[in-house]
């Protein structure tokens, strides 16, 4: 039987009879297949297995949508529970960051740039919050997608450098047929955004394409990625990025392994998706279709 639990006390508890190798799958809810394959994933390399479901405010922005960011609770638990998931933990903030709370985990450079630079703020609440969900059920492994690819690059470097025994897992980018990556906020596009939404995967591929095809000027590429989603009206381009795939730091000249990454605001809804060419490719990219 799932465990549902709403407090840290009583996760503790249950947690301490669970047994190891513990796996984790931290979420903010409104759970989709990407959320879906993370458990799968966890459940497949682990005896036990904990979903967090915490819309966590510290990674929202002022101007951003905390208060309308999609909730569906039971749904999530019927979800969960059909994945057999031991443990889920739905804190309240007031729990999480009560009165007094006044302490940060910032993650210097690799939270500098890209999503950053548009949402400043966000990586030290993200980082914050995971540590946290690291202390409170103690995994021996926790589960991330290559979709939010900064994310997963700066709880790498927090775990690393904040020596937490737990291993990082990456997990390929789940799409629609089309090629859209899920997401909670897709929930937010009009039919007409729905439809223009896969430009950004095709854009990724035109790139990819042309990698493969030997193209390695990074300038090059990242004017394929903007000359793509400039044929559609609807997207607006935040930042297109061809950039060093450890430190995020953007590249000028000859491409070796870089990470593509990109942010496109269609309505009110901004975007993003990404994509390794060179090298060794640590999410992989799920299959579509
Ligand atoms: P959330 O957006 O709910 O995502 C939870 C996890 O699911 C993240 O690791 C995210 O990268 C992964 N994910 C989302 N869409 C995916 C897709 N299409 N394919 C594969 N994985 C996908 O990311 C967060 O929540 C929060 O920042 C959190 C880590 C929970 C901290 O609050």
């Amino acid at each position: 039987m799932m465990k549902v639990l709403r407090t840290l006390a009583e996760l503790r508890k249950v947690r301490a009879n669970l047994p190891e190798p513990f796996g984790l799958v931290p979420t903010m809810g409104s759970l989709h297949e990407g959320h879906l394959s993370l458990v799968r994933r966890a459940k497949a390399e682990c005896s036990s297995v904990g979903v967090s479901i915490f819309v966590n405010p510290t990674q929202f922005g002022a101007n951003e949508d905390l208060a309308s960011y999609p909730r569906d609770l039971d749904r999530d638990l019927r979800m969960l529970e059909g994945e057999q998931v031991d443990v889920v933990w739905t804190p309240q903030a007031s729990e999480v960051y009560p009165p007094g709370y006044q302490t940060w985990v910032t993650v210097e450079e690799v939270s500098r740039p890209l999503e950053g630079v548009r949402r400043p703020g966000h990586f030290r609440g993200a980082a914050t919050v995971v540590a946290k969900l690291f202390n409170a059920f103690q995994p021996q492994k926790a589960y991330f997608g290559q979709k939010d690819v900064q994310q997963v690059t700066v709880i790498k470097r927090m775990a690393a450098d904040l020596d937490f025994p737990i291993e990082v897992v990456v997990c390929a980018t789940v799409r629609e047929p089309d090629g859209l990556a899920m997401s909670s906020r897709n929930a937010y596009l009009k039919p007409d955004e729905r439809r223009s939404a896969p430009v950004l995967f095709r854009a990724l591929s035109s790139a990819r394409k042309a990698f493969d095809g030997g193209e390695r000027d990074a300038e090059r590429l990242r004017e394929i990625l903007s000359g793509v989603l400039k044929t559609e009206p609807l997207a607006k381009i935040r930042y297109v990025s061809v950039a060093e795939p450890s430190t995020l730091t953007e590249l000028s000249g000859s491409v070796g392994a870089g990470l593509v990454s990109l942010a496109v605001q269609i309505g009110k809804t901004t975007l993003i998706d990404n994509t390794l060419v060179g090298g060794e490719d640590p999410g992989g990219e799920a299959p579509h279709e």
